[in-house]
């Protein structure tokens, strides 16, 4: 998705500007630019391609003063290219009055921009952005106030949007606006920035106001004003972002996503801080907003999510309907919200998401609201969107995971829903016994992880004999399902290999047709319940020359002399058992996505948050 950071303050403000940008870089983009405001000169540099090729525009043509904005473009409108670029101007006749850097799309953009050409406003661009600027120059042939000009034109706007604005005639000042895509302050000591994410401002600093729907923020070096469109001023609620300063570094790995994956005994940890009684035999949050005798009313609960978010809630529908035998649906946010599903006032509804800013994700949990459903949610990003418009819920606490394919975020996100499981069942009919086996499960997860992690020589040779397939198969079976799922979609979005995940005897109705020596069938099956019809499977495919690979029990040799390649994960009770198996999964896929030479951090086509519908 698009990335927007801005900065007035007494530095130069493009070395931060293009810093930004290169934090921004993970959530996929096509094109950069910069705009810079030194006294009353308007300085544009913009440039089709990677951040990379803007920093060097800007080391031979350099960009001085002390505000300015910029942005890294996601293609929704007009190819990528220079001048679809943002930063785009506003002005009539070659005078550019406003520079403007917009995420998110204006639907009623061609309406305005035939208003707007009629009236002698010649447009440079096929984007739908360009109208916002030419409507702030118009305002400003009317008034001297950049801030009132901006609010005026707000009015006009019909889509989403978060904004940036900067004016030759107003040197030091930035205008930001929010409607439907995220945008926060950060405070400095004389300074002042503007981001669509903290992570681009995180090494400046900690302190930073979120910016929510209607809000319109005024920024200068010494001064921060912040007012809603019909509520008028407001006083900025100052949150402190609870990252380590490195947290955004690569810390000598090869990749952010290398890195997350190996942060997760870390991340289980931090998702698990404080919420496990063993002394109960349960577990606690202290955000659900909600009584156990409210909870125990509960008779069912509908997750709503997408991609890897979807399949952890998978994990924990078989969770929940194991530990607490509450009846759990699963929808993809992208049907649910349109769909018209009977759900009465016992029905609780969570939605889950990493970023906080999935569109879709957002839009089921609006319209669950709007439907007057108690609505919680399970997210990882303090202030965003999902965590501030539900009505309570679970951070994960995993951290900002940078790879856009997402690996700790899951594995968070199991861990919570694990958690949430016990709790449930133990607010009904789970016995001290089993409640206190469970708790003693996840808390040895961090350590099992580790141990599942250690598995990654063997799965770099499993990539050396797979990594030139053009097809693979995932099967697991119950809770192993999800995760089958999860690994097919790591693979698939960064070795663009073609994968699909299946319940293991699923396959026989269908898939077991692609089955040939060039088709890995990767099955999910440490030891456990299903084990014995599993082995079955193996065999129907191992009889049709089929390749299997198998994620199994560390001593299954049963399982392991079954396989052409093994994966072990180390021995663990059940309910765990899907936050050690999903490890080789990603190992596995990000080995494979390097022997093919893909982009890892930055997949083509992808975006680390999906804010568009
Ligand atoms: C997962 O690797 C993908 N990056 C994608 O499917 C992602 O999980 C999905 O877009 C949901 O994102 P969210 O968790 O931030 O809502």
């Amino acid at each position: 998705m698009c990335g927007i950071v801005g900065y007035t303050g007494p530095q130069r403000a493009a070395p931060i500007l293009v810093g930004g940008l290169r934090r921004l870089e993970y959530r996929g983009y096509d094109s950069a630019g910069l705009a810079t405001v030194e006294e009353d000169r308007l300085i544009l540099r913009k440039r089709a391609g990677r951040v990379r090729a803007l920093e060097e525009l800007v080391e031979e043509q350099p960009a001085p003063g002390g505000a300015g904005i910029s942005h890294t473009r996601w293609a929704t409108h007009g190819p990528a290219s220079d001048r679809n670029a943002h930063p785009h101007l506003g002005g009539r006749g070659g005078e550019w009055r406003v520079a403007v850097v917009h995420n998110g799309v204006i639907e009623n953009h061609s309406a305005l921009r035939r208003e707007l050409e009629s009236q002698g406003f010649a447009f440079a661009s096929q984007t739908d952005t360009e109208v916002i600027a030419h409507l702030i120059a118009r305002e400003l042939e009317s008034t001297t106030d950049l801030f009132e000009a901006v609010r005026r034109i707000l009015q006009r706007l019909e889509g989403t949007y978060g904004l940036g604005v900067v004016a030759p005639e107003h040197p030091g000042e930035i205008i930001g606006a929010r409607f439907g895509s995220p945008l926060v302050v950060g405070l400095g000591e004389g300074e002042h920035f503007l981001a669509s994410d903290p992570v681009a401002i995180a090494p400046h600093t900690a302190r930073v106001a979120y910016l929510q729907d209607g809000e319109v923020v005024r920024l200068t070096p010494d001064h921060f004003e912040m007012r809603h469109l019909e509520h008028g001023p407001i006083t900025p609620r100052i949150d402190r972002l609870d990252w380590k300063p490195d947290a955004v570094e690569l810390g000598g790995h090869a990749h952010y996503m290398i890195k997350e994956i190996f942060e997760q005994p870390e991340t289980v940890v931090d998702a698990c801080r404080g919420r496990l009684r063993r002394g109960e035999a349960t577990a606690v949050f202290g955000g659900l907003n909600l009584t156990d005798r409210q909870l125990r009313r509960i008779r069912r609960i509908v997750f709503a999510a997408c991609g890897t978010s979807w399949h952890a809630a998978l994990v924990g529908e078989y969770l929940i309907e194991r530990l607490a035998h509450l009846p759990v649906e699963v929808e993809y946010a992208s049907e649910f919200r349109y769909r018209n599903a009977p759900m009465d006032d016992r029905t609780l509804v969570f939605v889950l998401s990493q970023s906080g800013e999935t569109a879709d994700t957002l839009g089921a949990l609006r319209e669950a609201r709007r439907r007057g459903h108690l609505t919680l949610a399970i997210v990882n990003t303090v202030g965003s969107s999902i965590a501030r418009e539900s009505e309570g819920g679970i951070y994960l606490h995993a951290g900002p995971e940078v790879g856009v394919a997402s690996t700790k975020a899951f594995s968070a996100q199991v861990a919570v829903l694990a958690m949430l499981a016990l709790y449930l069942g133990r607010l009904r009919h789970l016995s001290f016994p089993d409640g206190l086996a469970v708790v003693e499960a996840i808390d040895s997860a961090p350590a099992l992880i580790g141990e599942a992690l250690q598995s990654e020589p063997e799965v770099e040779r499993a990539a050396d004999r797979i990594a030139g397939v053009r097809n693979a198969l995932y099967l697991g079976r119950d809770i192993h399902f999800p995760v089958a799922l999860e690994g097919a979609l790591k693979l698939k979005e960064i070795s663009y290999i073609h994968a699909e995940g299946y319940p293991t005897a699923e396959m026989k109705h269908g898939p077991i047709a692609l089955v040939d020596r060039e088709t890995p069938c990767i099955f999910v099956a440490p030891r456990g319940s299903l084990h014995a019809k599993t082995l079955s499977n193996v065999e129907e495919v191992r009889a049709r020359h089929g390749m299997v690979l198998a994620v199994g029990t560390r001593g299954d040799s049963t399982l392991a002399e079954r396989a052409d390649i093994f994966l072990p994960i180390p021995e663990a009770p059940e309910v765990i058992q899907p936050l050690l198996a999903v490890v080789p999964l990603q190992l596995l896929a990000y080995h494979v996505a390097l022997r093919r030479g893909c982009d890892i951090d930055k997949p083509r086509n992808l975006a680390k948050s999906v804010t568009v519908e």
